[in-house]
This record gives structure tokens, C-alpha cells and sequence, in this order.
């Protein structure tokens, strides 16, 4: 009898297996897209597909060319059947439809697992909430605000610089990535949530080391066999606590400890705002978001914990840091590599630059703000800006799964996996299916942007093909800040970083390339790297020369 049961268990076990591994993905629609071939079991596409931002242009240009662009790639498994679109209309349908389209699981519980689930991991009747509550905290008036912060960090900075040249006898040689984000990650302290880390004087503030170290590990993802076990088996990770998790377990004490002091601080100086009559002025974005889930516009239910304040502080100083310090490393490079785009830029900059003004400190916050307004007008700035943000955008891809069966829309023929041409304009992508978001595949499309699409070429802007300017995006047809309801919330927060810091350093430096050749590699984020020096870690050396305006 118990012999008939466990035989019975076991050919049912079986036929599941069978059915999960072979029938079911032969049934699945994707199967009858064309896609490159993937041999053996763990064969798949994902590091060509996710990691190689020195090949993926050309790995994208292939496939389109031989499969079209709806492309079937293979996941982890045979089972594991996913949709590449290079597609702008099933883009548009996938990052539009973010009800249909969630982010994964997966990553959204490795994201949970650091900072916890604030806008970035949440979906959802909690995204919805976080994201309400915070919009207002972000408009372009409180934005606006922190131009002068972000002023006093960039001069810090300048002088930090002009220190170092001066205390150094040959040409200064410095990782300009490492210096820069140490002052995103003052300014995004000090506007996150009045926070000093003052990381561009030292790096040994408590706070500042506990959220470096936790990104760190994201960053370094010790093993991808270990991850994938702590993902997939969070409860047996946190029983036996490997050296990583007990070092994001300390950071978040940290944090907990020193950032939860904050808001409770924070509630404190609001609540009395109001006894006194006299509103807290506030402009950081803990004070506005706490503000804004007091106001009367939000039912009870809109309204968030200490917790959520918590997760999307931790959320801003994940996101709002390392994305804008790269793009600004990545915008200096070129520039260095491009002598006389970096001249043209620097003279429209001096342009603005107040004849009378030595230097930028003696500013009041007034002059701050004409200043910047001229600054926003700047035609070649904006062109610049786009251009690097466009070739090198920080977040390579993207993700999301269908959460149910759906028909993707295209625009171009889908072509079948027999070599024939299908008959039909829409994709077919069963629930649970990963569909890849090709962030830098379309930025840097031929077919779209034109046969110079992977060049550095500002002037572009001037003039964009028409292909280009019908790509969704929030950011001017570009995919680097995505679209629709999950695109980036800190758009304007890091164009005020980008062309501050740029104005001042551009006016104040030159930057030459040094003899390493700089390679980009997506460790999250796509991170600058000396060829060859892959272990030395992301960084992105330059001379920086002290730039003297000639009096004429
Ligand atoms: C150059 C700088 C930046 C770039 C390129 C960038 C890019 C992006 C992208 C591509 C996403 C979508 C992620 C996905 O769908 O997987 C995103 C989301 C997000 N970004 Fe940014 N970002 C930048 C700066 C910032 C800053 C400064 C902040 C905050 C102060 C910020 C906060 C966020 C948040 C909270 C989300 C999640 C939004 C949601 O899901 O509702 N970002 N960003
Ligand atoms: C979302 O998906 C539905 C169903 O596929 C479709 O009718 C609708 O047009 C899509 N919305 C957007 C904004 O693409
Ligand atoms: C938001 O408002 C609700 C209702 O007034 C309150 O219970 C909650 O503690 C507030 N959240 C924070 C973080 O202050
Ligand atoms: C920074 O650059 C401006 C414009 O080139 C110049 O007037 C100013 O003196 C420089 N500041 C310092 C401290 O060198």
C-alpha cells in the first residue's frame, strides 16, 4: 500500500518534471521566435544580453540583422525562455503597462534584502503609495531648492582638487570616479535627508562607510551561486549567515540606528512647526516626504510608516549616488577624450561665468539661482549632456515579467525560428515570461540614430533623425532615465548635479585621457575599468590640470 503511494508519488514527481522541463517550454509561444541558438543545459544569453556593455552593440546589430527585433534569448534553464525587444513599440507597451509588467522577484528581493523595499522593489498598491507620497517631494520647485547645496558641494570639491595640484609636483593623476562620487554622495546627504557625511574632506564618517560597505556587496555580488542561493532560499541564508550577510546585517544597524535617530528628529522639528504655527522649512527630501504624508490630500490609507521613510531614504542613497557620479565620470571622460569638444563647452560655460567673480563661494543663494538659470539655458551644455548620457547610459537594462498572458505590439516583421517571416504584429509571451528591457540597445540603434550612433556627437541634438525622435523615453528619446510610471523620479535632481558640477569643473580644469585604455563593464551599473586591471576594481583615471582663464 505505502509502496503504491510513494511509486505513485515519484511518477507524478516525473511526469512534472518531464512536463517543466520539456513540454511545457515546447509550448511555450517564445519558442517560435527566431533567437540565437543556446547549446547544453546552462548555456544561456544572460551575460551576453545583461553584462557587456564593450559588445553588446555589436551583439544587438547582429541579432536585429539576422533575427529581427523580437528576439528569443535563453535564461538560467531550458524552461527559462525570454523575450530580447528591440522593439520601440513593445518597449513602449511593456514599460507603460507596469501593472502587467512587474520587475522580478528575484531582484526585487536582493534590492529588499539591503535597503529594503522602498520605491525601487516595491509593485503595486505599496509602489503607488511610496510613489505619491514622495512626487510632490521631488517637483521642480523643491528641486530647485537644493541648487544652492549642490553649488557649495561642487566648489568643495574644485578646491579639494586645486589642493591636490598644488601639494603635487608632476601633472595630477587622480580616479576622478572615486572623488566624484564621494561628493554625490555628500550632495545626495544633504538634500536625502540634512545629513553630513562630509565624504569629500574624509571617508571615515560612521554612516558614510556603513551604506559604502553595503553597496559594495551588492556591487562585488560575491558569487553568483551565492546570491542566487540567498535569493532563492532567504530563510536557510539568514539561519547560517555567510561573511556577506553578516555584513550587511551590521551596515543596517548602523544605518537603522543612526538614520532612524534622523527622522525621529526630523517628526520632532515638524510637529513643533506646527504647535508654533510657524511651518519647519525644511527642504531635504525626508522633511518633504514627511510633510507630504501629513497633508490633507491623502486618504489614511496612502499614508506611510516609519519604516517606508526608512527603505526610501535607503532607496535615494542606492539610486541617487553612484547613477549620477557615473554619468558625470562618464560625460568628463569623453570630454577628455575629445579636446576640442571639451574647449567649445568650456567657452560656452565661461560665458556665464560672472567676469567679476574669483570665486564661487562668495556667491549668495540669489546669485546661485540667476546663475543656474543661465546655466539651464546653455544649448552645447544640454547637447553634451544628452550625447554622454545617451552613449553611456549607468543602467545598461532592465527587466520585468509578464504577470499575465499577454500580446507585446511591435512595428517591424517578427521573424519565426523556421527562418520564415511570421504573419501576425504581435509577440505572444505567456505569463511568467522575462522580457528584456534594452536600455542601451536602443540609445545606441544604427538603424534609429544613424550610421555615427556610437560615436560621441553633441551636435546631433541639433538635428535628430526621425526614428529617434519617436523613441519613448523621459528623458529625450532616450531609454537612460526609462518611461512610464516606474521611469526615475530623481531625473531633476540629477541634471541639477550634472551641469553644476560640470560648469564648475569644466571652467576651473582640463581633463586629458592618461595612457590606460578605460573599459566599461555593467557591475549593476556600467562602471568605468582599466583594461586589464579588471581586479583593481571600477575606476577611471585622468590628468587634471588647473585651468586659467587669460585675461583678453
Ligand atoms: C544620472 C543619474 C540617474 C540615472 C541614469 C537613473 C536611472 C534610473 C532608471 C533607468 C530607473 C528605472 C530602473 C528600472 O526600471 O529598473 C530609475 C529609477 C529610480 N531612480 Fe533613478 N537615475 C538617476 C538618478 C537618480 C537620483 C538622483 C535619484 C534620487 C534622488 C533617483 C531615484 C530613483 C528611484 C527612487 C527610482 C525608482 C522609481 C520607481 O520605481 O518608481 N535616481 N532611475
Ligand atoms: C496596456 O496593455 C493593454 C492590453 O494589452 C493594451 O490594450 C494597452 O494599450 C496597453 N497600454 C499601453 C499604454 O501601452
Ligand atoms: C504618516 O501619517 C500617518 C497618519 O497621520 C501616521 O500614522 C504615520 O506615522 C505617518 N508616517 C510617518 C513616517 O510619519
Ligand atoms: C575657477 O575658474 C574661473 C573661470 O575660469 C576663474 O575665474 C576662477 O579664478 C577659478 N577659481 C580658482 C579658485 O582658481
Amino acid at each position: 500500500m505505502l509502496g503504491t503511494v510513494v511509486l505513485g508519488a515519484i511518477a507524478a514527481l516525473a511526469a512534472y518534471l518531464v512536463y517543466f522541463l520539456f513540454i511545457g517550454p515546447s509550448l511555450n509561444p517564445l519558442q517560435r521566435l527566431a533567437g540565437p541558438v543556446a547549446k547544453g543545459w546552462f548555456k544561456n544569453h544572460l551575460q551576453i544580453v545583461l553584462e557587456c556593455p564593450e559588445i553588446s552593440p555589436k551583439v544587438n546589430e547582429f541579432y536585429i540583422g539576422r533575427y529581427g527585433r523580437s528576439i528569443r534569448v535563453q535564461g538560467v534553464g531550458p524552461w527559462d525562455v525570454r523575450l530580447l525587444t528591440l522593439d520601440p513599440i513593445s518597449v513602449t507597451h511593456v514599460l507603460k503597462n507596469s501593472t502587467i509588467y512587474e520587475k522580478p522577484w528575484q531582484s526585487r528581493r536582493l534590492i529588499t534584502s539591503l535597503i529594503g523595499c522602498g520605491m525601487l522593489a516595491a509593485e503595486g498598491a505599496v509602489h503607488k503609495r511610496q510613489r505619491r507620497v514622495a512626487t510632490p517631494a521631488f517637483s521642480v520647485q523643491n528641486m530647485r531648492a537644493l541648487v544652492p547645496l549642490v553649488f557649495n558641494k561642487g566648489a568643495q570639491l574644485k578646491t579639494k582638487w586645486l589642493d591636490l595640484i598644488r601639494e603635487t609636483p608632476e601633472p595630477l593623476r587622480i580616479d576622478v570616479c572615486h572623488w566624484i562620487s564621494r561628493a554625490t554622495f555628500d550632495v545626495i546627504g544633504l538634500a536625502g535627508f540634512d545629513y553630513s557625511f562630509n565624504a569629500i574632506e574624509n571617508e571615515h564618517n560612521e554612516l558614510f562607510s556603513a551604506y559604502k560597505e553595503m553597496f559594495e556587496v551588492a556591487v562585488s555580488q560575491s558569487h553568483p551561486f551565492k546570491t542566487m542561493f540567498r535569493i532563492y532560499m532567504p530563510f536557510i541564508s539568514s539561519l547560517f549567515p555567510d561573511a556577506t550577510v553578516r555584513t550587511v546585517q551590521r551596515c543596517q544597524a548602523v544605518i537603522r540606528r543612526v538614520a532612524g535617530h534622523l527622522i525621529q528628529e526630523k517628526k520632532a522639528k515638524i510637529e513643533q512647526g506646527v504647535k508654533s504655527g510657524v511651518p519647519y522649512a525644511g527642504r531635504d527630501l525626508l522633511s518633504l516626504l514627511l510633510k507630504s504624508n501629513v497633508s490633507t490630500d491623502l486618504t489614511e490609507d496612502q499614508r506611510i510608516s516609519d519604516e517606508d521613510i526608512l527603505h526610501n531614504i535607503n532607496t535615494f542613497m542606492f539610486a541617487g549616488s553612484d547613477t549620477s557620479s557615473l554619468s558625470l565620470t562618464w560625460t568628463i571622460l569623453l570630454l577628455a577624450q575629445n579636446p576640442a569638444l571639451q574647449d567649445r563647452l568650456r567657452a560656452e560655460l565661461l560665458s556665464v561665468y560672472p567676469s567679476t567673480m574669483g570665486d564661487l563661494s562668495d556667491l549668495s543663494d540669489d546669485e546661485i539661482h540667476s546663475l543656474f538659470t543661465l546655466i539651464s539655458g546653455l544649448p552645447f551644455l544640454d547637447n553634451v549632456i544628452h550625447e554622454s548620457i545617451r552613449l553611456i547610459p549607468p543602467v545598461h537594462s532592465s527587466i520585468r515579467v509578464a504577470t499575465q498572458d499577454d500580446e507585446i505590439p511591435t512595428s517591424s516583421p517578427i521573424h519565426g525560428r523556421d527562418g520564415n517571416i511570421m504573419q501576425k504584429s504581435t509577440v505572444s509571451v505567456p505569463k511568467g515570461s522575462f522580457v528584456h528591457v534594452a536600455v542601451e540597445g536602443f540609445n545606441l540603434d544604427k538603424e534609429i540614430w544613424g550610421e555615427d550612433a556610437w560615436e560621441f556627437q553633441p551636435d546631433r541634438w541639433d538635428n535628430l533623425p526621425e526614428a529617434a525622435s519617436q523613441l519613448p523615453g523621459l528623458y529625450s528619446n532616450t531609454l537612460t532615465f526609462s518611461a512610464g510610471p516606474r521611469s526615475c523620479i530623481g531625473l531633476r535632481f540629477s541634471m541639477i548635479e550634472i551641469k553644476t558640477f560640470l560648469f564648475i569643473l569644466v571652467t576651473n580644469f582640463t581633463f586629458k585621457p592618461t595612457g590606460d585604455k578605460i573599459l566599461k563593464a555593467n557591475v549593476v551599473l556600467t562602471r568605468p575599468y582599466i583594461s586589464g586591471k579588471f581586479k583593481e576594481g571600477s575606476q577611471c583615471p585622468l590628468i587634471v590640470l588647473p585651468y586659467e582663464r587669460h585675461a583678453n
